[in-house]
Formats: structure tokens, C-alpha cells, sequence
């Protein structure tokens, strides 16, 4: 079946606004198909051959940030700290992993959100439920909650500026690993983990300081001195996303690419077949992320991969499993040896937040630290079961001092402390401390790993 820009349009959709006024709409889209893109289809291209690397085991995918960003949360500060904890997780994961570590935001673009329920109740009053900044507001009234494509606009503009500032970290100078012991955020500076941290730091130094020796530094070496990050988000809201889909004129690629984000993947609640959001995605070229949860058929996943891509092209798919923790060993090794018996080449990624979501008693939609860090053990078990290469994470963090996820090994945070700073838009996020706990587990996950493949090619 021929594929177009809009071929969506024809589709049952879900999870998407009704928008009142059609003309306010079409005026919005045609403002949006006008405007510049975000990112260039060398970009993407440079991130699928990352993530081809990361399906064969040869490199580690480190993807996270917000569940949602927000208009009014928006701030300078807040983007650098969020990169610098990025920049802290991924220098603890390349000296677990000794591999290159591929750094992918949920930011710059991750303003729709699905919801469980299409309203919401608060003492008794009833209204449409928040869908994100980019849909409608999140104070609960009325007005707020009407949908409004101008919103989308507003998105646009909020997600160049925040890029702007991402490109500027990633090549100005603050991922300049001369930097590497400026990263530490300083709320957590004297946490165990940040001492953990800071050993490492000196042992980069070490290499450094030997390196200068030999005459190599980072301002004579440009993979010391700047860095690649990219950006993601759920394609949930398809008017936003087609404007964006332009056909590439600099490089010959040829063929339609996502210019919203580098990477943009497809929800848990908007996997259908024959569905607006699969419809669409499965005719751009970028990188494209799927949500598998524990209701995912193996036969309906393996009907997903040929659809979404049929020549097998290597870095295209990224399937991430949420399963949560209590049914993460029932449900993911069957679907690892399904996939690895259809021949086709995936990268497999753990988002440890979606299946692990409770109520605390006083009402806070929280997570506890160990469920996300058993999901983690479980994913690496699995693929250490069927033999397949645990690629990557996908995970909700910030680098502001929230009080979220309950748990963590220190300054953790009880059931009483979440109403302390509990900032998020939607669903809780791990802070500095919690997701650098995080990233240890996963180096040392990935170093075991290391030592029984060394020892294995050893006997063999
Ligand atoms: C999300 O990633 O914020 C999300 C809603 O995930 P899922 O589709 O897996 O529930
Ligand atoms: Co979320």
C-alpha cells in the first residue's frame, strides 16, 4: 500500500485531541509545515548507524530525560543539568561497558502525552485529562483543558530553543572531558555516588595527563573535546509530526525523514497494526523506537517488525520493553527468541519506568528505585538466557533535586518525603543520586558481562 506524509489520515487513531476549530488547525499546520526543521537527515543517519552498531552489541544506548517538558518549567539551568547528568551516566557506562555509549534526550519535542484514562477526577469534579503541553494546560480547569493547536506552535519554538542550547553544550566546551570532574551536580556532591563518580573522574584524568604526555589533547582532539546528542520523543500527535516530515535536499539519502527529533518512537497505547500511528511511522527513515508492554502478542510484534521495517535496514528499530518487574522473566525471553529466530536484526532496550508505576498511600504516583533496578537485572537475564545483546535504557530523569521515585541507596527518599519537590508533569522521574545508582548497576551489569564473554572465547 502506497505511503504518503498523510497517509495516516485514513487510519483509526487513538490517544489524540478534538480540536474545536478545523480552521485554527489548518492555519497551525501549514504555519508549522513552513517552518525550518529541527534536525538534518546526515543527523539521522549518523544515529542509525550508532544504533546498528548498538543491535550487534557493539555499542550501548543511553536514552532518558523528562516524561513530559512543560512550558512553564523551562529553563537554561535546567536543560545544562539535565546534559551534565547525561554526561556523568554515560562516562560511568563507558568505562563499565568499555564501549561507546550513544546519548539520546527525551527532550527538545516530548510535550504529547498518551493517558490512561481520557479524564480525570479531582473531589468529585470531572475533566479532561492533561495530554501534555503541546494538547492542553495541566491546571485543572475548565479552560485549561480545552486543546489548543497553538500549543503546537509553542512546542516548535520551546523545542529549537532548547536544541540550540544542546548543540552548544555538545560542542562548546562543557563536554570537553578535561571537564570530566565539573559534571557533578552540586546537590549531590558529597552523595556515595558521586564519590564513586569522582574515582573514576581521577582515573580519566590519569589517561589524560598520559595522553598529554604523548601530545594528545582536547584541544587537539575532537572526540575529546565535543560530544554527539541527539533527541527523541513520542510521535503521538501526527498533525505535529507530518509537518515536520520533509524530503531531504542536502545529502542523497532520498525518502521522507522525521525532522522533529532524531529518533521518535511509538507508544505503548498506540501500537495497533493497522493503526494512524504504525501507518505513519513506517515510511520515514529515521530510527524508530517501539513500546512493548506485557499485553504485546509475540505474533503482533513480529507482525510490527516487517511492517515498520520490511528490508531489515540496520539501526532502524529499536524495541523497548516495559514489562515491569514482577513480569519481565515471564514475558521478554519468549519475545527475544522470537525475534532472534526471525532473522530480523533489532535493538533490544529496557525502559525500567512504564511497567513500575504505583500509587504511594498519600496519592503521589511514584516508583521505587529497586522495581527499576530489578527490571534492569531481569532485562540483562534475559538476554544473557537466550544469547541476544541487551542494547540499551530508556528511562524518566531530571538533574533538579526531585522527590519522585521512592528508594534509592543514599539520601533516599521515602513515601513521606514525595510531597517535598514533587515537580513532575506527568510521571515520576529518577533524580541525580537515583540515576547515577542506575547507571552503576548497569556498568557493572555490562562489566560481568564483558568478563563471561572474554572467558567464554577464552575456553572456546
Ligand atoms: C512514556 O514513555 O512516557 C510512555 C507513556 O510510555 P508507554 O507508551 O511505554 O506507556
Ligand atoms: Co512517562
Amino acid at each position: 500500500m502506497g505511503w504518503t506524509p498523510n497517509s495516516w489520515r485514513e487510519l483509526p487513531i487513538l490517544q489524540v485531541p478534538e480540536y474545536d476549530d478545523q480552521e485554527k488547525l489548518k492555519s497551525v499546520e501549514a504555519k508549522l509545515a513552513s517552518m525550518p526543521p529541527l534536525v538534518f537527515a546526515g543527523e539521522v543517519m549518523a544515529l542509525r548507524e550508532r544504533l546498528a552498531d548498538v543491535a550487534m552489541g557493539k555499542a550501548f544506548l543511553l536514552q532518558g530525560g523528562d516524561c513530559a517538558e512543560s512550558f512553564d518549567d523551562f529553563s537554561a539551568n535546567r536543560i545544562r543539568d539535565t546534559f551534565k547528568l547525561f554526561l556523568q551516566m554515560a562516562v560511568v557506562l563507558t568505562f563499565g561497558a568499555s564501549m561507546p555509549v550513544i546519548k539520546v534526550g527525551r527532550i527538545a519535542g516530548q510535550f504529547a502525552k498518551p493517558r490512561s484514562s481520557p479524564v480525570e477526577v479531582i473531589d468529585g469534579v470531572e475533566l479532561p485529562s492533561y495530554r501534555g503541553d503541546m494538547v492542553n494546560g495541566n491546571a485543572f480547569t475548565p479552560a485549561a483543558r480545552i486543546p489548543d493547536p497553538m500549543r503546537m506552535l509553542e512546542g516548535y519554538h520551546q523545542s529549537a530553543s532548547t536544541l540550540n542550547l544542546l548543540r552548544a553544550f555538545a560542542s562548546g566546551g562543557l563536554a570537553d572531558l578535561e571537564k570530566v570532574h565539573g559534571w557533578t551536580l552540586d546537590f549531590i556532591s558529597d552523595s556515595s555516588q558521586a564519590k564513586r563518580y569522582e574515582e573514576i573522574a581521577s582515573q580519566i584524568d590519569d589517561c589524560l595527563n598520559f595522553m598529554h604526555a604523548c601530545g594528545i589533547s582536547s584541544k587537539t582532539t575532537l572526540p575529546l573535546r565535543e560530544t554527539e546528542f541527539y533527541t527523541s520523543h513520542e510521535a503521538l500527535l501526527l498533525n505535529y509530526e507530518e509537518a515536520f516530515t520533509r524530503k531531504d535536499t542536502l545529502t542523497n539519502e532520498g525518502g521522507y525523514f522525521s525532522t522533529s527529533a532524531h529518533m521518535i518512537w511509538i507508544g505503548d497505547r498506540t501500537r495497533q497494526i493497522d493503526g494512524a500511528h504504525v501507518e505513519y511511522m513506517r515510511g520515514i527513515k529515521n530510527p524508530i523506537g517501539l513500546k512493548c508492554g506485557p499485553s504485546m502478542e509475540i505474533d503482533d510484534l513480529l507482525r510490527l517488525i516487517e511492517t515498520l521495517n520490511p528490508d531489515n535496514a540496520p539501526g532502524k528499530l529499536t524495541l523497548i520493553s516495559r514489562m515491569g518487574a514482577d513480569k519481565i522473566m515471564d514475558k521478554l525471553p519468549p519475545m527475544l527468541e522470537a525475534v532472534k529466530a526471525s532473522g530480523f536484526d533489532v535493538v533490544w532496550c529496557s525502559d525500567p519506568m512504564h511497567g513500575n508505576t504505583v500509587k504511594a498511600s498519600s496519592g503521589y504516583k511514584t516508583r521505587r528505585v529497586n522495581d527499576v533496578l530489578g527490571e534492569v537485572a531481569g532485562f540483562f537475564n534475559a538476554h544473557d538466557m537466550v544469547g541476544t545483546h541487551p542494547g540499551g535504557i530508556h528511562f524518566e530523569m531530571t538533574g533538579s533535586d526531585v522527590t519522585e521515585c521512592v528508594g534509592g541507596d543514599v539520601q533516599s527518599v521515602s513515601e513521606e518525603d514525595l510531597s517535598n519537590r514533587y515537580h513532575t508533569f506527568c510521571d515520576p522521574r529518577l533524580n541525580a543520586n537515583q540515576s547515577l545508582e542506575l547507571a552503576f548497576l548497569i556498568a557493572d551489569l555490562l562489566q560481568k558481562r564483558r568478563g563471561t564473554k572474554d572467558g567464554l572465547a577464552k575456553a572456546s
